[in-house]
């Protein structure tokens, strides 16, 4: 298949990623180990989050922290059927950890500014029942987070942070994913950085930390900082092989965490590279009258210093979205959805029957008119951006 001439994510991995990858192979030490813990360790010292752990994706990063609110061992543990606040514009594992615990999501239009929650719905969607916040940064942005954070705050929402779409995006110099209770990351290969598959879940407190260690791995006491005291109250047991709590298996390997921090340790550097690619392509799609006209772009909320892996773009009304991406794709040009576009469309949504009917306009508008382009993380020359611009404007 010929390469695309403007994919949306070129290869992520230099020779240097894929080295720490087969020095693991070689080691023969595949499973998970020493580097997962490095890993999990330098992430938590940047991000400034108090416990990190590593997954195998950014979904089950989501699904821990689901089923860590409900964990019989989890003091307040959340009840069948309370709620937790979504976007409506999310991902499909954003959303499904919510149902497969037992809780019920109750959707929040966004913002068109941001794309990310709207704050205005989300204080009129808050009720008695309303327990936990699951908020989605959007590509790279986020909300005002100190206004969030109040609200948050006032209802003693539990809050989970899915930074799939946003590692190194700062509010008022904070990392995303150090403001929730719980926060997820995913290292696929089209997100900020990656390792493959891969993702990290980050927590604040030793006992979340200790559940979703043996959720991650089999339920098992093996690893836990309470594998000790666990093993004397069950003497009848072989110490080594005590099922403590319920379980998956989600863990990750060390070649996936050996990439992982590689491409981690620089990621001053693809953030610093993403923001002068993103200006210069926005600068000259601005200064293009035909196309400013039924262009929308998407503005870095204030106080944010966004790492921003996609470009997004509204189309206005008077343009046909599918007949224009075709145009463009055809041309080399690769496009899709902002996240998955507004969920409540999807089969899925009309099979669980998870739709009330409400309307979400802004979601729908996205849904429509939105798509992204890639934002790559080497240096773009002038010439293929002005080459991306008159595709733009040739297919208008
Ligand atoms: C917002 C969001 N959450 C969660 C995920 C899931 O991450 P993963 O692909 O690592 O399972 C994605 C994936 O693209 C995402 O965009």
């Amino acid at each position: 298949m010929k390469k695309p001439f403007y994919p949306l994510i070129e290869n992520p991995y230099r020779d240097k990623d894929i080295i720490e990858g087969i020095k693991i192979l070689k080691s023969k030490k595949l499973t998970i180990g020493p580097k997962t813990d490095e890993f999990q360790k330098y992430f938590s010292k940047k991000i400034k989050t108090k416990f990190s752990i590593m997954v195998n994706s950014g979904s089950s990063a989501n699904l821990l922290a689901m089923q860590c609110l409900i964990n019989p061992y989890r003091k307040n543990r959340l009840k069948p059927g309370d709620e937790v606040l979504i976007p409506s514009v999310c991902w499909s594992t954003s959303l499904w950890p919510i149902i497969q615990s037992g809780l019920k999501p109750k959707f929040v239009d966004v913002d068109l500014k941001s794309l990310n929650i709207d704050l205005n719905d989300l204080k009129r969607k808050i009720s008695k029942k309303t327990k936990a916040i699951l908020i989605v940064h959007v590509l790279g942005n986020c909300v005002d987070m100190n206004k969030f954070m109040r609200i948050t705050k006032k209802h003693k929402l539990i809050l989970i942070e899915d930074t799939c779409e946003s590692l190194g995006t700062k509010y008022k110099n904070k990392f995303l994913g150090s403001f929730g209770d719980f926060s997820s990351f995913s290292f696929y290969s089209s997100h900020q950085i990656s390792s493959g598959e891969g993702g990290m879940i980050c927590c604040k407190s030793n006992s979340d930390h200790e559940i979703i260690k043996s959720l991650r791995a089999h339920g098992w006491s093996r690893g836990l900082k309470s594998e000790k005291k666990i093993a004397s109250a069950n003497k009848h047991l072989d110490s080594r092989f005590i099922f403590y709590n319920s379980g998956y298996n989600l863990r990750p390997t060390d070649i996936t965490a050996s990439i992982g921090l590689s491409q981690f340790k620089d990621l001053n550097k693809f953030i610093k590279q993403r923001s002068i690619n993103r200006l210069k392509i926005l600068t000259k799609f601005k200064k293009n009258k035909k196309l400013s006209k039924v262009l929308t772009f998407i503005n870095t909320t204030r106080d944010v210093k966004a790492h921003w892996f996609g470009i997004p773009i509204l189309l206005s009304n008077e343009i046909n979205r599918n007949k224009f991406l075709k145009k463009i794709e055809n041309k080399g040009v690769e496009t899709r959805p902002i996240i998955s576009g507004n969920f409540l469309k999807q089969p899925s949504i009309k099979k669980y029957k998870l739709n009330n009917q409400a309307k979400f306009k802004n979601s729908d508008l996205i849904n429509n008119h939105g798509f992204f382009i890639g934002l790559p993380t080497n240096y773009i020359t002038d010439k293929k951006i002005k080459k991306l611009v008159s595709i733009f404007e040739e297919s208008i």
